[in-house]
């Protein structure tokens, strides 16, 4: 059957953020709607893994072909919005003049001004958002005043229908006194215009979530919960040949892993990983090698490659016996494998929504940006996980790491923070799987959208 209902999904192009837009267009595609899937030319020629899944996929420029190899993030930003701005509506208009033109687009929160490109062409636009809804309410009330910002050392925030937050915990952009300025923008900015759109789409389950996303409810926000976006084989099974993301920025050692892996026993080995972008000071990552080796686990151990030269000399020959450490890995894979005891994570969004549905009990070792928020609610709201504390350099100790690491594979606290890892995953798998509260606004979405 011909698919007539098409939609236009707009990624931004950094790893933590293409995934799960892909993955939701994964499902749009199996409910039947044509999927053109857009990001831009940063990404490279990443997207090659892509699986058959009905999904057409466009290429725009961001000018970063012409962009200087020393680019501070507000040029990036700058240029990117310069570039996307003339690219994205010809785009649209190529797709709007043809026989299946698009009834929405659906883009990045943190690109707000997408949305008025796509009405002055005359399709609605959708704002999908990448991260808690939890982080997301504290954005929203950072940006109409609730916060007092800067936020001062030793102070806790409450808002409605979220726990109390001390400055630890929250999102480090509102407590850096201005460290990253541009990232604080593109934070706030997502809730300048959010109340002219129709939907809001946010990679979380209600269950996870329930008493912000019924809060945001509660102000009438048109919020639906699709997440987790995760493909298919981890959860319900439904989308056939579904077994990754389909997209890798940078390349995974597979076999190293897995064959690694398939040598270990079930729960035995901390996944050490702090995803795409966050990068460790020297002095922490020693702490972090010494206190991976006195842990005396196996450990498998993802540094990416511009990390690699922070690693101590003989690192990887003295403890060859116990570790494996490689630039990228299938993580999906690697959570799912049995041998995977324990996740030392930055938190970053999608790592959490990862293990939770993969029953994977945590480390938290939250860096920057929404990880604090995301540490706070695994251990204290989730009960999945133990948060390292730092010291007064603001460092992990690798005393503090070894004792964090035991506790979770060998302490009686880890054997109660697997069984509620177990439970999340159930529940993360009933909302995506058939009649789930995630499906259920899936198919809303597309029932609306074939209908309109
Ligand atoms: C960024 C932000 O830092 C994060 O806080 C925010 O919530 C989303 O955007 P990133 O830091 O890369 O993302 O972390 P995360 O959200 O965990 O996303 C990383 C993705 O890369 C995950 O989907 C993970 O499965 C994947 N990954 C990571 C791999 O496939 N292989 C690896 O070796 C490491």
């Amino acid at each position: 059957m011909e698919r007539e209902t098409h939609i236009l999904l707009f990624a931004y192009p950094v790893q933590g953020h293409i995934n799960p837009m892909l993955q939701f267009s994964k499902r749009l595609a199996s409910k039947g709607l044509r999927v053109t899937f857009v990001t831009t030319t940063s990404i490279g020629n990443s997207m090659q893994a892509l699986p058959s899944h009905s999904i057409n996929v466009e290429i725009i420029s961001d000018g970063s072909e012409e962009a200087e190899d020393a680019e501070s993030i507000d040029a990036s930003l700058e240029r990117y919005k310069l570039h996307v701005s003339q690219s994205l509506p010809k785009l649209i208009e190529k797709h709007y003049s043809s026989r299946y033109p698009p009834k929405i687009l659906v883009y990045d929160s943190i690109m707000p001004w997408v949305l008025e490109i796509a009405r002055k062409i005359g399709i609605d636009g959708v704002p999908f958002f990448t991260q808690s809804c939890v982080v997301n309410a504290i954005n929203y009330h950072a940006n109409h005043g609730a916060i007092q910002m800067p936020i001062e050392e030793g102070a806790s925030i409450s808002l409605p229908s979220i726990p109390s937050l001390g400055f630890d915990d929250l999102p480090s952009f509102l407590c850096d006194k201005g460290l990253y300025p541009a990232w604080l923008k593109l934070a706030l900015n997502q809730f300048s215009n959010f109340q002219e759109a129709n939907w809001l789409l946010c990679n979380t389950f209600n269950e996870l979530e329930n008493e912000v996303v019924n809060w945001m409810t509660s102000q009438q926000w048109p919020v639906k919960t699709i997440g987790p976006a995760i493909p298919s084989i981890y959860l319900d099974k439904r989308l056939e040949d579904d077994k990754g993301y389909g997209v890798h920025l940078f390349k995974p050692d597979v076999d190293a892993c897995m064959k690694w892996l398939d040598t270990k026993e079930t729960d035995s080995v901390v996944y050490t990983s702090f995803g795409s972008l966050a990068s460790l000071g020297e002095g922490q990552m020693d702490e972090l090698t010494r206190g991976l080796k006195n842990s005396n686990c196996y450990f498998l151990w993802v540094v990416r490659e511009t990390e690699q030269k922070k690693l101590p000399p003989n690192f990887l020959q003295e403890t060859s016996e116990k570790g494996l450490v490689v630039s990228w890995c299938p993580q999906l894979e690697v959570l799912a494998h049995k041998a995977v005891g324990c996740f030392m994570t930055h938190c970053g969004w999608n790592s959490t929504l990862e293990a939770l549905s993969l029953g994977v009990p945590m480390v938290a070792m939250p860096i920057w940006s929404d990880q604090p928020t995301n540490a706070k609610f695994i251990v204290d709201v989730w009960k999945v996980g133990v948060r390292i504390k730092l010291d007064e350099r603001g460092i992990a100790t690798k005393e503090e790491i070894e004792l964090c690491i035991k506790e979770v594979i060998e302490g009686e606290r880890g054997k109660e923070m697997k069984k509620n890892s177990v439970r999340w995953k159930e529940l993360a798998k009933e909302a995506v799987d058939e009649g789930g509260s995630s499906d259920k606004n899936i198919e809303e979405f597309v029932a609306k959208l074939v209908q309109s």
